[in-house]
């Protein structure tokens, strides 16, 4: 893949930038990448603080060579290449909380938002990866439960510095994904670096409804498998999922829940 990257001091959204990129013709590979964003967008609606060099907001291009049923997976791909890009420049150790949070210490780093477009050249799909890296801007709320590159590796972290290996990293898995047994070899990579891949006692939100029980593997497409107090196995397709504390479990397992 012919990477080109594209660097802004301040815009909206580099997703929404990448978009209309993509909308105008650019060819897969095209990154945008910005010092600041002024409404940097999150999953599910959120906003995604986004002050200016306190992290790294990256968004990619690609016009998948993939059947559409496999179109989910190019997050797990994502998460795959962030997990790894991180571990070999911060050597800190990582953990894929599904479908695409990248975990430290069981506090979030980076966040990934996908999304689709059609295109006079065919559809394609922007991968927007937004990676702490300062954590000085935190709330007390927020350092509860998110972190920052520089508070892991503990020393000043550089995001030029990371991105060509980022990118190395986006290629080598994205080189696979659409390769001979693509599909299955992101799952099995993805399966080995998630924690949450099986076994995990976890809590699903789904719109306004919690759904408890405990991982069983991903499906073909990536959707999580939960195994309730039932036995009965649901398939998740999208939803935040928060590993649950054993009581906790025990006591709503198998229930839905309105909150
Ligand atoms: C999440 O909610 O976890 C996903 C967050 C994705 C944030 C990144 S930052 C770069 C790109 N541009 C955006 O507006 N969002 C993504």
């Amino acid at each position: 893949m012919n990477f080109i990257v594209l660097k802004y001091e301040r815009i909206d959204s580099t997703n929404t930038e990448a978009l209309d990129q993509a909308r105008r013709g650019a060819d897969e590979g095209l990154c945008i990448v910005a010092r600041e964003q002024t409404a940097g967008r999150g999953r599910h609606g959120r906003t995604w603080v986004s002050e200016k060099d306190a992290g790294l907001y990256f968004s990619l291009i690609l016009r998948p060579k993939l059947d559409p049923q496999f179109l989910p997976l190019i997050t797990l791909m994502a998460a795959v290449a962030v997990h790894d890009a991180l571990e070999e420049m911060f050597r800190i150790e990582c953990d894929i909380k599904w479908v695409n949070d990248i975990h430290v210490n069981q506090k979030k780093i980076c966040g990934i938002l996908a999304e689709t477009s059609e295109t006079e050249k065919g559809p394609a799909v922007v991968v927007g990866i937004g990676i702490n890296f300062k954590s000085s801007n935190f709330s007390p709320e927020l350092a509860a439960t998110v972190t920052a590159i520089e508070t892991e590796a503990g020393a000043p972290a550089s995001t030029e510095k990371f991105l060509p290996v980022l990118t190395a990293f986006l290629e080598k898995f994205c080189d696979i994904l659409y390769g001979i047994d693509g599909p299955r070899k992101i799952r099995e990579e993805w399966t080995k670096r998630s924690s949450y891949a099986a076994g995990k006692n976890v809590r699903v939100a789904i719109g306004d409804e919690m759904i408890y029980g405990t991982t069983r593997g991903i499906e073909q497409n990536g959707a999580l498998r939960l195994e309730l107090q039932s036995r009965e196995i649901k398939i998740i397709h999208a939803g935040d999922v928060e590993q649950l504390r054993e009581d906790l479990l025990q006591r709503h397992e198998g229930h839905k829940e309105t909150v």
